[in-house]
């Protein structure tokens, strides 16, 4: 911008806000055009098994073990993110958190989580989830609140439906249809 424009610029601010004691208006600079749509899809997978567990208790309450719902565990992950269903499938990602049995109704969790994406055009970038997972209903949806790098300013929601639980070890594999807008 010209030196002579910001000049005015400034001498109108002075003038207009607080020179005369007004508080400052809040002004919107822009309107960015072009944010895109994007659909991600892969699996997650709480892996309890085996040498490496990608997933840890590290808090319950007294009454954890006893509740139906778990109520009070709470459960730290580094999930890997695959592009298909099996472990041994390409990674796309690690989904890096917690959840934790915040119902006394029904199974249900407070998801909080970064996907961490480590691969294509994603590299390096991530997207935050914050919500409420009920486990056993057939498809659960939470909110994208934001994101890093090719998701700045991300907004959205994810689809969890659940592919596989191996009931005596507890792994589990989790298809995620991910919808995001970002720039
Ligand atoms: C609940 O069960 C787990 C696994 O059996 C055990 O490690 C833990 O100590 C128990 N917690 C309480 C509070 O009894
Ligand atoms: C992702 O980015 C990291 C860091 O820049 C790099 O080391 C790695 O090779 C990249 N991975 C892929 C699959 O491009």
């Amino acid at each position: 911008m010209a030196r002579p424009i910001l000049l005015l610029l400034l001498l109108l601010a002075l003038l207009s806000g607080s020179a005369t004691g007004r508080p400052a208006r809040s002004t919107i600079l822009g309107r960015i055009r072009g944010e895109k749509l994007s659909r991600l899809h892969f699996f997650w997978h709480d892996i309890f098994s085996g040498p490496r567990p990608t997933v840890v208790t590290i808090a319950s309450g007294a009454s954890t073990n006893s509740s139906a719902t778990l109520f009070g565990l709470v459960n730290v992950i580094d999930d890997p993110l695959t592009v298909g269903p099996k472990p041994t499938s390409r990674l796309v990602g690690r989904a890096q958190g917690f959840y934790a049995s915040a119902s006394q109704e029904s199974l249900g969790f407070l998801v909080a989580m970064n996907l961490a994406f480590v691969e294509g055009k994603y590299n390096g970038s991530t997207l935050t989830i914050l919500g409420r997972n009920q486990v056993l209903t057939r498809v659960r949806e939470m909110p994208i609140l934001g994101g890093t790098k090719a998701f700045r300013y991300a907004r959205g929601y994810v689809q969890a439906r659940t592919r596989s639980l191996d009931l005596k070890t507890r792994d589990t594999v989790v298809e995620y249809n991910c919808y995001v807008l970002h720039y």
